[in-house]
């Protein structure tokens, strides 16, 4: 499906996003885990978390939707059935990494695959870890893609310092330590998102986290039984950052975002736009599930400029960081964004898809190994661009629409599902053309 986004009067109203992709992904993977129900309020329904739910009910954990509420029925830390056939990831890196560091501590066998673009993403950065804890895994290309095999075990624990601050990697660990003998240790130069940590320790996982000079250290002791919980979703800022942008950029705008999830590890982009001078306030900061959440304002924002993305900024923006390029095209002056080679191997090469659409639509970006940079205040003439059937560049050049001459076409739009199913309903009531 193709869609054009034309030039917008303004951006108004308010709006709940859907709900995180990240915690929804975590509150079906650790509830199978638990002993007893967990019941999920305000799961989020999109590509990646369906996925998630259908390849844990192929493991024989009973998943049931009443009214909104997702019941998960728990079998305790190694109770996962081995599937009977291929499990198939889709789009989903999240639940490829996480459900390879569940199956590598249960006595099970199972093979996973995904679409075109899973099956080009490296896997080896969990797999080798697993190995080194006693899981019997291979996979395409020496274990560095998709298709894989895995062979669960008795596992021991192991430390590991996770170089990249790579939040899937540093779950899969920790969940796969939850079985394995003594002690898994995971250490991060700078700290990634911690909803795993949050959520084992609501669940009464022996975890303990603390700081040094060296980073950020997370222990998780194995054999603990973890608790059935509640769970209430908040919305998801990788989401919300799209109508944000939208809304600083288009002239008249002012939205309201209802319960965004604000945790530092997630909104780095926020503080990003506002060092870059947007109007974007937080307010009614409070706590939900263990998560800090504001209810965010944002307005119309002329007078924006250039920054440079810091390394230890980058893991709090990582997703992003395309979008943050889309903005700093408004900006005065330059925006620099490097250390962030980690775009290269997301759903699509993300700093190839951002600098081939930006001069595809006339604006001029200079293209890093690891980056890009952006020369601000440039004139958006519109025309067609390649989704690359990514969901957040298919967003991001949406918005960008919202601000050019002639508007912008985006092919494939629909991958928008993966983490946002109704985003062109939203854009279209949030809009005023
Ligand atoms: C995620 C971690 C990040 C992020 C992805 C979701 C998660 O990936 O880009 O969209 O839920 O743990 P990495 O772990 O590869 O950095």
């Amino acid at each position: 499906m193709e869609k054009t986004i034309k030039k917008a009067k303004s951006l108004k109203g308010k709006l709940r996003v859907p709900s995180d992709k990240s915690i929804s992904h975590r509150a079906i993977i650790l509830s199978s885990l638990a002993n007893g129900t967990s019941i999920v309020k305000n799961f989020l329904k999109a590509g990646d978390t369906l996925t998630t739910v259908d390849v844990y009910r192929k493991m024989e954990i009973q998943i049931d939707e009443d009214q909104g509420l997702f019941f998960v029925h728990g079998r305790g830390l190694d109770g996962l059935k081995e599937p009977d056939d291929v499990l198939y990831m889709g789009n989903s890196g999240t639940t490829t990494r996480l459900t390879l560091g569940v199956i590598a501590g249960q006595k099970i066998f199972a093979t996973l695959t995904g679409d075109d673009s899973l099956r080009k993403r490296p896997m080896k950065r969990v797999l080798s870890p697993l190995k080194m804890m006693g899981a019997h895994v291979d996979g395409r290309e020496k274990g560095e893609y998709l298709p894989i095999a895995i062979r669960g075990g008795n596992l021991r624990g192991i430390e590991f310092f996770n170089e990249r601050a790579s939040a899937q990697v540093k779950s899969a660990l920790l969940l796969a330590g939850l079985t394995a003998s003594r002690k898994t240790t995971v250490i991060e130069p700078v700290m990634s998102r911690d909803h795993t940590e949050r959520m084992l320790k609501s669940m009464g996982a022996q975890i303990k986290t603390e700081f040094d000079e060296g980073g950020y250290r997370v222990h998780i002791l194995g054999g603990k039984e973890l608790n059935a919980i509640d769970i209430d979703v908040p919305a998801d800022p990788s989401s919300a950052a799209f109508f944000a942008a939208g809304a600083v950029l288009v002239k008249n705008s002012e939205i309201l975002l209802e319960e965004v999830l604000i945790n530092p590890t997630r909104d780095g982009f926020f503080r990003k736009l506002k060092e870059m001078g947007a109007n974007i306030e937080y307010i009614n900061q409070r706590e939900q599930a263990g998560e800090p959440v504001a209810d965010i304002l944002v307005k119309y924002s002329p007078d924006l400029k250039g920054v440079t993305v810091e390394k230890q900024e980058i893991p709090s923006m990582i997703d992003e960081l395309p979008l943050l390029a889309l903005v700093a095209t408004q900006a005065e002056g330059e925006t620099v964004i490097k250390d962030a080679k980690e775009l290269r191997v997301k759903e699509s090469d993300r700093i190839k898809s951002v600098v081939e659409n930006l001069r595809a639509i006339g604006v001029e970006v200079e293209e890093l190994e690891d980056g890009m940079i952006i020369k601000g205040k440039q004139n958006i003439k519109g025309g067609i661009i390649d989704s690359f059937k990514d969901h957040r560049i298919a967003m991001g050049f949406s918005i960008l629409g919202l601000i050019s001459e002639e508007g912008i076409t985006i092919k494939d739009a629909e991958c928008a599902t993966i983490s946002y199913p109704n985003f062109y309903d939203d854009l279209e009531k949030l809009a005023n053309w």
